[in-house]
């Protein structure tokens, strides 16, 4: 139970980020090295050869759950869709309307649709972001938009 503090103080701050700011920068990319908190190796998607369509398919995103702390093992997660642009280092993280949340961490997979009321426009960089005890963010990946 060693993490378990860190872990609850890291998630509330990672909430009340969610609710105070957009677009927000993922606390862990700052912080991996100095906390001993679980960040999670997302596998798929896992390249920018993984198109989406903006639509009613159900995608999945997959990470590694062998390493999952025992103080994060009855944690549940929150995906958020977001994508990396030249020029700034935010991941613009789309907090409003998470893909998926109330999943556990240990299923090791969510699923989820790309609903075209997001509006999305086409790119080729867009990142899903894990969050659960830390968080992490994918590879990018395009979204290809609705069929007007
Ligand atoms: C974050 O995910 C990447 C793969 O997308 C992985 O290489 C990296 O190890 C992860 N970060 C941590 C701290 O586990
Ligand atoms: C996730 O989606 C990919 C691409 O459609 C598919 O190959 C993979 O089997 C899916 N994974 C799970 C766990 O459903
Ligand atoms: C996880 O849940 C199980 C069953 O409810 C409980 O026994 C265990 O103490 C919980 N672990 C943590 C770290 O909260
Ligand atoms: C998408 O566009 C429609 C029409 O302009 C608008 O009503 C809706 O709020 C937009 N959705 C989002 C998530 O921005």
């Amino acid at each position: 139970m060693k993490f378990s503090t860190a872990s609850i103080s890291l998630l509330l701050l990672s909430l009340s980020q969610l609710v105070s700011a957009s677009p927000i920068q993922l606390v862990s990319r700052a912080t991996d090295s100095e906390l001993d908190v679980w960040s999670p190796t997302i596998t798929y998607p896992d390249g920018e050869y993984v198109v989406w369509q903006a639509g009613t398919t159900v995608y999945n995103v997959t990470w590694e759950t062998d390493n999952i702390p025992e103080s994060a093992q009855n944690n549940t997660g929150i995906i958020m869709l977001g994508y990396l642009e030249d020029g700034d280092d935010s991941e613009h993280l789309d907090w409003r309307y998470p893909l998926a949340s109330g999943f556990q961490l240990t299923d090791g997979v969510a699923y989820f649709t790309v609903d075209s009321s997001r509006n999305l426009t086409t790119r080729d960089d867009y990142v899903l972001c894990l969050l659960g005890d830390s968080g992490n963010i994918s590879k990018e990946f395009t979204i290809q938009a609705a069929q007007a």
